[in-house]
């Protein structure tokens, strides 16, 4: 398990059966390399969704009010030994509004999201969602009045208020990316006084199209966790340090999210959250039975050759799964080893010494229980 560790390909040894990073991205692990020698690479989606949300709520409030110019001021009269007289008069410059029965356009219904859009629910806020990608699992999660947009456009059309939620894709939004989808088109579809929170990605917003927009509104605000350097400065943008999942919670949520699902893997050979390998599910394994889980080279034949390994003993597949994703597939089979005598290391063996096999494992303590892999026809156990 990692977290900010720039992994070595050297410091993977052939006793490594998977590798979790406790966050979202996974740029540093040598994943294609990790993919060749046949180990599965985890990440944490979603865990730090909840700190994100706190701060993107935080943001809706801080759009709405002037409270950081509140703040400043009073800082200054202070130092200036007149805040108890000046106070009453100077609040009339800092007036706000309440984000109560006012709309607002979350755009990315994932995670963080979906979460906001609860939150804002139950702080009064009509919402307008716009994700072309909506998940079953996240469109549960939704408020049930909330109205779902067919574009960002008609999304932010009439919104007080908009939340992106996207991920970043570097490419520009024609070739399918995101990079500055937030520009001239989008803003200028937007209500003068909107607030728009970027709590996702800088690169999601052209910086000019926004100030443009900022100067001539006068009204609108841009709240975001990214350095701008066209917009650090502006008197209505409020620049974060990148906060959003800067919390003990969130590291320890996405530490126990990778744990668990380092756990399913090694304990029943559940592959969830992995960047670079199938998902794989399979009912808990009968206690009668072995499981057996091979990684292999998603080449034609290879798996042919695995079966033969059973059939040659005798071995009778009770259940059995493939999947593949790219370079690699993942079996799961379950055998019935009722009758036989055979010793399950020869076994595991002979399997894992199959061209085209990376590794295989063993489960739940019987003989052979265990892992091998197969690196350049070298035998590891
Ligand atoms: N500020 C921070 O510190 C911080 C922390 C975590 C995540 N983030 C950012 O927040 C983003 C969202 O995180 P999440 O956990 O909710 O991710 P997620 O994968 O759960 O949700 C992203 C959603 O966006 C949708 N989507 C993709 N492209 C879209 C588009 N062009 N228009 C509308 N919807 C689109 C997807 O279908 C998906 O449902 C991340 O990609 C990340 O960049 C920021």
């Amino acid at each position: 398990m990692l977290r900010s560790h720039k992994l070595k390909e050297d410091e993977v040894l052939p006793s490594v059966r998977a590798i979790a990073r406790c966050g979202a991205g996974t740029n540093n692990i040598p994943v294609p390399r990790m993919t060749e020698l046949g180990i599965p690479v985890f990440n944490t989606p979603g865990a730090n969704a909840n700190a994100v949300k706190e701060l993107v709520l935080c943001g809706l409030m801080l759009g709405s009010r002037r409270i950081i110019d509140g703040i400043n001021h009073m800082k200054d009269l202070g130092k200036q030994g007149v805040a108890r007289e000046r106070v009453e008069k100077d609040k009339a410059m800092f007036g706000g509004r309440e984000i109560k029965g006012k709309t607002l356009a979350v755009i990315g219904l994932g995670h963080i999201g979906a979460s906001t859009a609860r939150d804002a629910r139950t702080l009064g806020m009509k919402l307008v969602g716009y994700d072309p990608g909506l998940s079953v699992q996240s469109a549960t999660k939704l408020p049930r009045d909330m109205e779902l947009a067919d574009s960002i456009l008609s999304a932010v059309a009439n919104a007080d208020y908009i939340s992106l939620n996207i991920p970043y894709i570097k490419t520009s939004p024609e070739e399918g990316g995101t990079h500055g989808i937030i520009g001239h088109t989008i803003i200028r579809h937007c209500k003068p006084d909107a607030v728009i929170l970027n709590f996702a990605r800088g690169e999601l917003v052209d910086s000019m199209a926004m100030k443009e927009f900022l100067d001539k509104s006068g009204e609108a605000r841009y709240i975001s966790d990214f350095p701008d350097d066209e917009l650090w400065n502006h008197p209505n943008t409020i620049i974060v340090p990148h906060l959003g999942a800067s919390t003990g919670e969130a590291e320890d949520s996405a530490a126990s999210m990778a744990a668990e699902t380092l756990r399913l893997y090694l304990e029943d050979g559940t592959v969830r959250h992995s960047v670079n390998f199938p998902n794989a599910s399979l009912p808990a394994i009968s206690p009668n039975n072995i499981r057996v889980t091979v990684v292999n080279k998603n080449k034609p034949g290879v798996l042919k050759l695995i079966i033969e390994v059973f059939a040659k003993h005798s071995l009778n597949i009770v259940q059995q799964i493939n999947h593949s994703q790219g370079e690699i597939a993942y079996n799961v089979l379950d055998i019935d080893p009722d009758g036989t005598d055979l010793d399950f290391k020869e076994l595991q063996k002979e399997l894992t010494m199959n061209e085209g096999v990376l590794s295989s494992r063993i489960l739940f303590g019987l003989p052979g229980t265990g892992y091998s892999r197969n690196i350049d026809g070298q035998y590891h156990v």
